[in-house]
């Protein structure tokens, strides 16, 4: 039975990139139809905004979304498409799976885990102020309801995929307020779960602990500023940015599938750019999908062309965008 799933290229090199997944995909015999909208900068550049009503409208009737790149104005502009996204369609929480990939060798090699990590408040909400020339304030909101929903959906998700810890990320000691909130619905809700152990971690020394043994970690759950720079940290202990992704999800069933890192301007238009990022995050989409064939199979094409050396430049290879999606085409149809 086919799919239709909306598609988000988004900015930069991201409709490269959506259509070498899109050729992968089709190459592994799923019929999916795609369907496509514009948001993000280019949405901006044509009069309208980052996010604009029919992207909302798509995701909302098709629950499934493949998304590429926002470029994201730093300092000043117009808000996170990507912030907007989240907000519109209730997508409070961003999992996102730190795992050690075969085909890609890198410093560790059984490191398994999962952020959970809050996506709708923090210093995200973007509630900042000028007091006076010189004097600024950035608003960190945490609210009970939002620490609830992400650590309970942390715990289900343990218990969904049979994992026995549960480590809370904070900075209480010095936001003894928020943090403090954090860690104290952390504490409570732990107590539903008698099977799973929670432990709190401060956050740079969660920092320090997953440079240093990263195998220790199965679930994580963080707020949102420091769920984001771990999520870097852990793609960094995986080998980078072509081995992670990640799914936005909330209560209503709807499920966006995201590479998560980088938008590589310098790359634009010159056919050079690494698809495996989003196609990550389209694998995971397949298994979503109950594809689990499919996924395997691309999986399995992705460790052979990186063990034949057929890919990118950003991973060691000669590859154009082209070839690589060619040395996978080749290798699902073989
Ligand atoms: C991420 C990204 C985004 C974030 C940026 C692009 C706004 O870094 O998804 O991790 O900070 O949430
Ligand atoms: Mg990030």
């Amino acid at each position: 039975m086919g799919h239709t799933v909306t598609l988000i290229p988004g900015d930069s090199i991201g409709p490269e990139v959506a259509e070498a997944a899109k050729k992968v995909i089709a190459a592994a015999g799923v019929d999916i139809v795609w369907e496509e909208v514009v948001a993000g900068q280019t949405a901006v550049a044509s009069g309208g905004v980052a996010i604009p009503p029919e992207v909302i409208a798509s995701v909302e009737k098709n629950k499934v979304a493949l998304k590429g790149k926002f470029s994201t104005p730093v300092g000043e502009g117009y808000e996170s498409p990507n912030v907007v996204l989240r907000k519109e369609l209730g997508l409070y929480a961003a999992v996102r799976p730190i795992k050690s990939q075969p085909g890609f060798p890198s410093r560790y090699e059984d490191v398994d885990l999962v952020i959970v990590r809050e996506a709708t408040e923090d210093v995200y909400s973007g509630i900042e102020h000028q007091v006076v020339a010189g004097v600024t304030q950035s608003i960190k909101i945490t609210t009970k309801v939002a620490c609830d929903r992400v650590v309970r959906l942390a715990f289900e998700y343990a218990k969904a995929h049979g994992r026995k810890k549960v480590t809370l990320v904070h900075k209480a000691n010095i936001m003894k307020k928020s943090d403090g909130l954090f860690l104290r619905c952390g504490k409570e809700i732990a107590g539903d779960y008698p099977d799973i152990a929670f432990e709190a971690l401060i956050a740079d020394n969660m920092c320090m602990q997953l440079v240093k043994d990263p195998s220790r970690y199965e679930v994580v759950v963080a707020q949102n500023l420091f769920g984001d720079l771990i999520s870097d940290l852990g793609a960094g202990v995986v080998g980078g940015i072509s081995n992670v992704w990640g799914t936005m999800v909330g209560d209503r069933d709807i499920h966006v599938f995201e590479c998560i890192h980088g938008i590589a301007p310098e790359l634009v238009g010159k056919g050079v750019a690494n698809p495996l990022p989003l196609l990550r995050a389209a694998i995971a989409m397949l298994r979503h999908l109950k594809e689990d064939a499919a996924a395997d199979r691309i999986e399995a094409a992705v460790v052979a062309a990186a063990e034949a050396g057929d890919v990118t430049a950003d991973l060691g290879g000669t590859s154009t965008t082209d070839e690589f999606v060619a040395a996978l085409v080749s290798r699902l149809r073989g």
